[in-house]
């Protein structure tokens, strides 16, 4: 037995080459009804307010969904976990350093959920908070116009209260030129604002796709503080570093923090855990939570989806309390619903690898980038992988080097890989 499959560890998955995904063996829970009923809905869709201990099944599903959502960011202050110390720093650097900062980590790292409690907790202390995710086509134009709609002309210099446009309720994008709009003439509009301040949110950063965008939000942000406007620009997105966010900008480094959000400590998904066996009324015992600890590498997307998993199980037995048994199959089918997400090209690697028995080696690589904001040290690449990229080696289709990283390091090319492989391996003997 070797270090994962101590953890875990029964049956080798299955390649199956028609769906192009990878299946293990064991039954699946069945979902009651004759065969010849048509499949429906079961949770209703509106709002749940009553607790799991009073409701019927139905609703109990309803419930633990509502209190699991690892395909949603936290939109609720009650249900965000952990962080405190992030959330601290971030409020010092945007109130007593005046800075603006980039918010970098890994998928599902909970980079918009940090962002939603802050532009919440920036609003109760009177902010204006414009939040925008980014798509991969966003112009500066449109960016602006975005953000100046939001902000009344009220706070303008300019414009004195009572004048005719604050009476009509004007805003700022009132005022903005037609057609295209440079970044001196918005940060010049920005910079007569008072008595209140701005906070931009750019949330999904790395989605955009033009240099051209990325410099001029570098510049805007250069602008703003030459010109000690009362407006901060927040940036989040997956990168290995700031270089890679903010293309080569080195004017605006002293500007801008770069703040790497960390795994979770296992309090914290202890923390993510506690407040879902509130909202349900189901409880983690001791071993299903140090078997989430150790399985989610604290990955907040990876906490929410095997404990997902587990709920529903235990609640498919009719129990309450959730226990290691329902963990281990919560990790072999949160593997599977991932198989569906991931790219045909990646599963193939995958099963080769673990035919030639190096699902292993893999899930070391994977773990090892996992816990390090998806990045790996070109150290930790195999040779026969470094020297081979795109070749025969396992694994050598699967990660690549960082374009234009300066410290020469390795990611995996597909985004949900390497959660995959690590459950892969999670479940493999
Ligand atoms: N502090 C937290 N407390 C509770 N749940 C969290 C927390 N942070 C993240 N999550 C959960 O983890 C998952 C991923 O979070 P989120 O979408 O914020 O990550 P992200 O870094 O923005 O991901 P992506 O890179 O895909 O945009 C979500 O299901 C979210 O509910
Ligand atoms: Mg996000």
């Amino acid at each position: 037995m070797n270090w994962l499959s101590k953890l875990i560890g029964r049956g080798e998955p299955e390649y199956d080459a028609g769906a192009g995904t990878m299946v293990f063996g064991g039954a699946e829970p069945r979902i009651a009804g004759s065969s010849s009923d048509l499949p429906s809905f079961r949770n209703p869709a509106g709002r749940i307010t009553r607790r799991f201990a009073r409701a019927g099944a139905q609703d109990a599903r309803a419930l633990i969904r509502d209190a699991f959502t690892p395909s949603q960011p936290v939109n609720e202050r009650a249900m965000f976990a952990g962080r405190r110390n992030l959330l601290e720093n971030l409020i010092v650097a945007i109130e007593d350093q005046r800075l603006h900062f980039v918010l970098y980590g890994d998928r599902g790292i909970g980079k918009t959920s940090i962002l939603h409690v802050l532009s919440d907790l920036a609003a109760d202390a009177d902010y204006l908070v414009c939040y925008i995710s980014c798509g991969d086509r966003m112009s500066f134009t449109d960016f602006a116009r975005r953000i100046a709609q939001r902000i009344p002309l009220l706070y303008h210099g300019d414009y004195a209260p009572g004048s005719v446009e604050i009476e009509k309720g004007m805003h700022l994008a009132d005022i903005l030129p037609q057609g295209d709009i440079d970044v001196s003439t918005f940060g010049e509009t920005l910079g007569k604002l008072s008595d209140r301040r701005i906070l931009m949110l750019l949330d999904e950063f790395d989605r955009v796709e033009t240099d051209e965008f990325r410099r001029s939000i570098a510049e805007l942000i250069k602008t703003l503080s030459d010109r000690a406007a009362p407006a901060q620009v927040v940036i989040a997105g997956v990168a290995p570093d700031l270089a890679e966010l903010i293309a080569q900008i080195p004017s605006i480094r002293r500007n801008v923090l770069g703040v790497l959000v960390p795994n979770m400590s296992d309090e914290e998904v202890g923390e993510m855990l506690a407040i879902a066996e509130r909202r349900t009324g189901l409880t983690f015992g001791e071993e299903a939570r140090e078997l989430i600890e150790l399985a989610s590498l604290g990955l907040p997307y990876l906490v929410g989806l095997v404990a997902q998993h587990a709920a529903l199980l235990a609640t498919d037995r009719g129990e309450m309390a959730i226990g290691k048994g329902d963990v281990r199959e919560a990790i072999r089918k949160s593997r599977t619903e991932l198989s569906g997400r991931i790219a045909a090209r990646t599963l193939h690697a995958i099963a080769r690898a673990s035919q030639g028995d190096q699902l292993i080696e893999l899930g070391k690589l994977a773990h090892a980038a996992l816990r390090a904001g998806g990045v790996l040290a070109e150290e930790m690449v195999p040779l026969a992988v470094r020297e081979a990229a795109g070749g025969k080696p396992v694994g050598a289709e699967l990660l690549e080097p960082i374009e234009g990283d300066p410290l020469g390091r390795w990611h995996f090319v597909d985004d949900g890989a390497s959660i995959y492989i690590w459950l892969s391996a999670l479940c493999a003997e």
